[in-house]
């Protein structure tokens, strides 16, 4: 089985969803932003703040060539889908399943999280501004799911089903 790599803005639920998706279909799940941290031993935090977000980009292109593409979960980094190198990997080599959260639920979620240095310290309206430069890339997907009132249980099982 091909791959599913998870798309979605920040605090979309990706991490979440991943988890309960890969123990329901007994697959390994890995996250782009994890295995990133693993290999240069840094927060995701501290590479935006001493090498700056170019260089974390290409960590991220590099790191999602050197995961597995056959019967894994893959949850990645909400900016994952802003080059188009990262969307023809993710289209040849599997089915992109994009979280769609509301605005407001996202905001609540990431706006005071120090851990995320695109989100921390961004207003509600610089957020927007963000997502909706991405809106697009996020959009071109095998599968969208709207996750605003839904459990997990209903959004992984949407998953599996529509997949
Ligand atoms: C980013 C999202 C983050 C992380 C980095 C950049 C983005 O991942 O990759 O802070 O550009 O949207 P999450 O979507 O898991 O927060």
């Amino acid at each position: 089985m091909k791959a599913i790599y998870l798309t979605g803005f920040m605090g979309a639920g990706k991490t979440t969803v991943g988890e309960k998706l890969a123990a329901e279909m007994n697959l390994p799940v890995l996250d782009t932003d994890q295995e990133i941290i693993k290999k240069l031993n840094k927060s995701i935090k501290d590479i935006f703040e001493q090498q700056g977000e170019h260089y974390f980009r290409l960590e991220e292109t590099k790191m999602l060539k050197e995961l597995p593409t056959e019967n894994i979960i893959v949850t990645t980094g909400g900016g994952i889908v802003i080059k188009e190198e990262n969307r023809a990997w993710m289209k040849e080599h599997g089915h992109i399943v994009m979280l769609h959260a509301d605005l407001n639920t996202i905001y609540d979620r990431v706006h005071s999280d120090q851990t995320r240095p695109l989100a921390s310290k961004k207003s509600k309206d610089e957020l927007y501004q963000l997502y909706k430069s991405r809106e697009s890339f996020y959009k071109d997907c095998s599968l969208l799911i709207e996750t605003d009132h839904k459990n997990i249980e209903v959004i992984v099982k949407e998953i599996k089903e529509r997949l």
